[in-house]
């Protein structure tokens, strides 16, 4: 924190320096090297969160931005308003806007579980898409009066920015109702749906030139319709097991809706944020998409070029075999290797604990245990390593699916631990299946395998899974932290 102060100062001091030259220290040049500090921060922020270890630094980093940011926005407001009525007003608004928006998001970021952070994320994204919405109507109804050049790129400014905020709003709210079980989470299939997308696409543009030339209300409303309309369309056309990468996607859209408001507010803070958010949530897809054997392109064009399931549904599986918590102590007590695959259930049973516990013990009895953890396990990137840091896991026991895969069919026993989707053969077997091509934990390869679920339902993906009923698989029934107890009871 020091080193950000010292370098706040020395800008601002080579600042008074160059404008005993140039004229006497501004508002908006001290503003102006808040923004500049603020941008840094942003960016080595973001370096922070790419490692386990700097990402506590790089939250601190992305915090002390946003205060400075926020704290010059108040400060050129505050410089506006001393003996202004109006500007006053002003800045009444905006502190009254911070604080009751700061209480709302420190109550949320409190209270939310784990497993509600993506929803929570989609519906934030809404707020900056509806913002944008919000700003560009105000640059349509409130234009400056600039040259007749200007004032063409002031209306792009505007209609783009409410076409990507509009779109962002809708897509987001669509993404919470689906991730909080809300909507079902199997693709709309529309038909035509790739048509009625390049169809708005197509018409953006033209209504975008006509706007340029001819800045008339209505067309402003009408692209408004149109973008809410593609928003919800692209994002409830896609499938469940893509829905990872629809959340950072998201994120990447509400980045440009942000940075299109900070063209028209003048404000270059927003443009920078904008773009960083913006930009690495395109990588972020774009890394997903490569981890989850997606097209890039076709995820983020609402499914383009994907067929529609033609298996997955509720065809008769056969029969599945059961077996006690007892009965698993005897198999592990007796097992050369583990390998447990943790996923979304482990976190809703917040089994994290017992299932530490139970690979110390097997361990203690020389059992080699390992997990392996699957890129999309659970409902956001990392979900299952944060869960076992927090039970104190060893680190070099917890693999990535591709460093495990291969031994699994060298495994005695496989414990699949709330995960579904994650492990299910059909994506690796069957064309036809809405998660076809989606790389999977072969768990089916080991010699044994024990689903702990509480039911033969399906997983996010509402895919039905034929490792359940495959002759090397018991199923555990019940809540899968009592069960792992009820083993380590066995013990
Ligand atoms: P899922 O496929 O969602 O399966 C979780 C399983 O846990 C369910 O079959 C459920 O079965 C079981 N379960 C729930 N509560 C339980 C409890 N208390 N005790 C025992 N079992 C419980 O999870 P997954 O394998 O981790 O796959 C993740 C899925 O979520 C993928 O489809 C992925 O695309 C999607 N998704 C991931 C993300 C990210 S970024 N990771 C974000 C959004 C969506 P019962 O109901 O029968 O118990």
């Amino acid at each position: 924190m020091s080193a950000v102060t010292e370098a706040t100062g020395t800008f601002l001091r080579s600042l008074t320096v160059s404008d005993t030259v140039s004229g006497p220290l501004t508002a908006d040049s001290i503003a102006g090297a808040a923004y500049i500090v603020a941008a840094v921060l942003f960016i080595l922020s973001l370096a922070g969160l790419s490692k386990h270890e700097k990402a506590r630094a790089g939250v601190v980093y992305g915090i002390t931005g946003m205060v400075i940011a926020l704290a010059a926005t108040v400060w050129l407001t505050v410089q506006g308003a001393w003996g202004t009525g109006p500007a006053l007003t002003g800045l009444v608004l905006l502190l009254a806007a911070v604080l009751v928006g700061g209480a709302i998001g420190l109550w949320r970021a409190r209270v939310v579980e784990m497993t509600g952070m993506p929803e929570l994320i989609a519906l934030l994204h809404s707020f900056v898409g509806l913002a944008a919405v919000l700003v560009g109507w105000n640059g349509h109804l409130e234009a400056p009066a600039l040259s007749p050049d200007l004032m063409a790129v002031h209306h792009a400014e505007v209609f783009i920015g409410v076409f990507i905020g509009a779109v962002t709003f809708t897509g987001s709210i669509v993404a919470f109702l689906k991730l909080s079980a809300r909507m079902k989470s199997s693709p709309l299939m529309l038909p035509g749906k790739n048509a009625l997308n390049l169809g708005a696409l197509a018409a953006f543009v033209a209504l975008t030139v006509w706007y340029v030339n001819d800045s008339q209300l209505w067309l402003l409303i009408v692209v408004t319709i149109l973008a809410l309309g593609l928003g919800w369309h692209l994002v409830a056309s896609i499938g469940g097991g893509d829905m990872p990468v629809v959340v950072s996607m998201l994120n990447s859209y509400s980045g440009w809706a942000a940075a299109a408001a900070g063209f028209l507010l003048n404000n270059d803070l927003l443009i920078i944020t904008g773009a960083l958010v913006g930009s690495s949530g395109a990588y972020l897809s774009y890394i997903m998409c490569k981890a989850m054997n997606r097209s890039f392109i076709s995820v983020i064009a609402g499914g383009f070029g994907i067929a529609a399931p033609t298996t997955g549904g509720d065809a008769d599986q056969g029969e599945h075999r059961e077996i006690t918590a007892e009965a698993t102590a005897e198999m592990l007590a007796n097992a050369s290797s583990v390998v447990i695959t943790p996923g979304y259930g482990m976190a809703v049973a917040q089994a994290q604990y017992p299932v530490a516990e139970l690979a110390h013990q097997l361990r203690e009895k020389g059992v080699n245990v390992r997990f392996g953890i699957h890129p999309v396990a659970g409902r956001l990137p990392g979900h299952m390593n944060v869960l076992l840091a927090e039970a104190k896991v060893p680190y070099d026991i917890v693999l990535e699916m591709d460093e495990i895969n291969d031994d699994l069919g060298d495994t005695s026993v496989v414990l699949v631990i709330g995960a579904n989707d994650t492990v299910n053969p059909s994506a690796a077997e069957d064309p036809g299946s809405p998660i076809a091509g989606m790389p999977v934990l072969r768990v089916w390869e080991a010699e044994n395998v024990v689903v702990f679920k509480r039911s033969m339902a399906a997983g996010y993906a509402g895919v039905q899974n034929p490792l359940f009923y495959r002759d090397n698989s018991q199923m555990l029934f019940g809540d899968a932290k009592t069960r792992v107890e009820d083993i380590l009871r066995a013990f």
